[in-house]
């Protein structure tokens, strides 16, 4: 493990963002129509409208309550292209068209066809990006296919119980906030060595959580955990700008002991202004660890040096360490970074038809069924890039692509 030192004492509060509002996670683009077609009429232009209830920049719990993928409502010819724009396509109506309504869950698109015979209709769902159920099982797909957890507890194992030794300067109460806590496995872990490192404290435990299938399974984990008895949860069914907007509205400022934030600033609407908000959130002596892809992953060589065969549905921030210590230089903040290595086995992408490496690919891309919604052209750009040295290795006969992680702890 490599271990770097940078301190950042002096100014706080210098370098500050504008309050941006509106940018949603994770949420499906409208689903997307183009050059629809009437099969038997090659050419003949049929106009589809789609609306949709959701916006791209929506907060992230519209789509989240509903979770619905919008379902393809027939099958169109033409280019599903690699672009994310989300126009619809400029073709005017055929004269003699008909109005079709097809409401559903959480959108509801008009289709105009011709009179005669619309049963056959059809159309094959553009790009778009996963919405919360999607990014779970696409999650799980990527957990269950590398080290990142196992990278996460050799950092608990080594490093955490020095970290959090000093917390709380013997308060009988801790407070600790989970920001993107996901389904709560590293909350627990962390709570763990928080009771192993100070016997008989309570924990006060918040999380900030916006998916609420995560927030489902993380109450299940708690439920089924039997030694919790002096640990409370409180769970904000939010992103991370509405629990800061919440909490500025309230006026009420609680302060936290720890919180940490474990791969999960990709997603947020504004990276500096997140960082300034939950760093000021801290007590006294209190510590923000913020979990963030390590500029020697295969990620920041595939966002740096191959952006362009990524789809514009994949709408997160690409970020990694370096982009965060900057952050925290530019206020002033007090941080120590750890490295440590960790690996994706991405072989079942390259597998044609397997469904797991289509999930990962879904998870690398942001993007729902990618490999089967991508321009051929697209795929096969994005999976030789994959495989270039920056991004991955062969470990018997195995694709391993660099998933290295820096562990990121900053002083209040
Ligand atoms: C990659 S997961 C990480 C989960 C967990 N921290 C872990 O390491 O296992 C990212 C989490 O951030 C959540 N998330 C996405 N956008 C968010 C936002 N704007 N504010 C707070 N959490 C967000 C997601 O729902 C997801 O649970």
């Amino acid at each position: 493990m490599r271990e770097s030192v940078r301190c950042c004492p002096g100014r706080r509060d210098k370098a500050h963002s504008t309050w941006e509002s509106g940018s949603s996670p994770g949420l499906p683009l409208p689903l997307r129509l183009r050059g629809l077609r009437v099969p038997g009429s090659p050419g003949a232009p049929a106009r589809a409208r789609v609306s949709s209830g959701l916006r791209r920049g929506q907060p992230g719990r519209d789509a989240l309550s509903s979770g619905r993928p919008a379902r393809p409502l027939c099958r169109a010819g033409g280019d599903t292209g690699a672009s994310g724009s989300a126009s619809p396509p400029a073709v005017e109506p055929a004269p003699q068209l008909k109005r079709n309504s097809f409401p559903s869950m959480n959108f509801e698109a008009e289709i105009l066809t011709t009179p005669h015979d619309n049963s056959d209709l059809y159309m094959i769902p553009s790009m778009r990006s996963l919405t919360a159920e999607e990014y779970v099982e696409a999650f799980k797909a990527f957990l269950d296919h590398s080290t990142e957890h196992q990278c996460m507890d050799e950092f608990n194992k080594d490093q955490m119980p020095n970290i959090v030794a000093g917390l709380g300067a013997g308060k009988s109460t801790l407070s600790v906030l989970g920001v993107g806590s996901g389904t709560g496995e590293q909350d627990l872990k962390m709570i763990r060595i928080l009771q192993a490192v100070h016997p008989g404290v309570f924990i006060d435990n918040e999380i900030v959580e916006p998916n609420p299938q995560h927030v489902a399974a993380y109450k299940e984990l708690v439920n089924q955990a039997p030694d919790l008895q002096n640990v409370s949860f409180i769970w904000h069914q939010l992103t991370s700008l509405e629990y800061e907007q919440q909490v500025k509205e309230r006026g009420t400022h609680k302060k936290f002991d720890f919180i940490h934030m474990i791969q999960m600033l990709y997603r947020v609407e504004d990276i500096p202004s997140t960082i300034k908000f939950f760093h000021s959130c801290l007590d006294h002596h209190g510590k923000l660890l913020i979990i963030i892809l390590s500029d020697s992953s295969g990620w920041a060589s595939l966002w740096k040096k191959h952006r362009d065969c990524l789809p514009a549905t994949d709408s997160g921030h690409y970020i990694t360490c370096s982009g965060i210590t900057e952050v925290l230089r530019g206020l002033g903040v007090q941080h120590r970074v750890y490295e440590l290595p960790s690996g994706w086995d991405i072989t079942e992408c390259f597998v044609e038809g397997d469904a797991v490496g289509g999930r990962m690919m879904d998870f690398l891309t942001g993007t729902k069924n990618f490999l089967g919604t991508a321009p051929p052209a697209l795929r096969q750009q994005l999976q030789e890039a994959l495989c270039q040295p920056e991004c991955s290795s062969t470990r018997d006969g195995r694709v391993i692509f660099s998933n290295n992680l820096s562990m990121i702890v900053a002083e209040s």
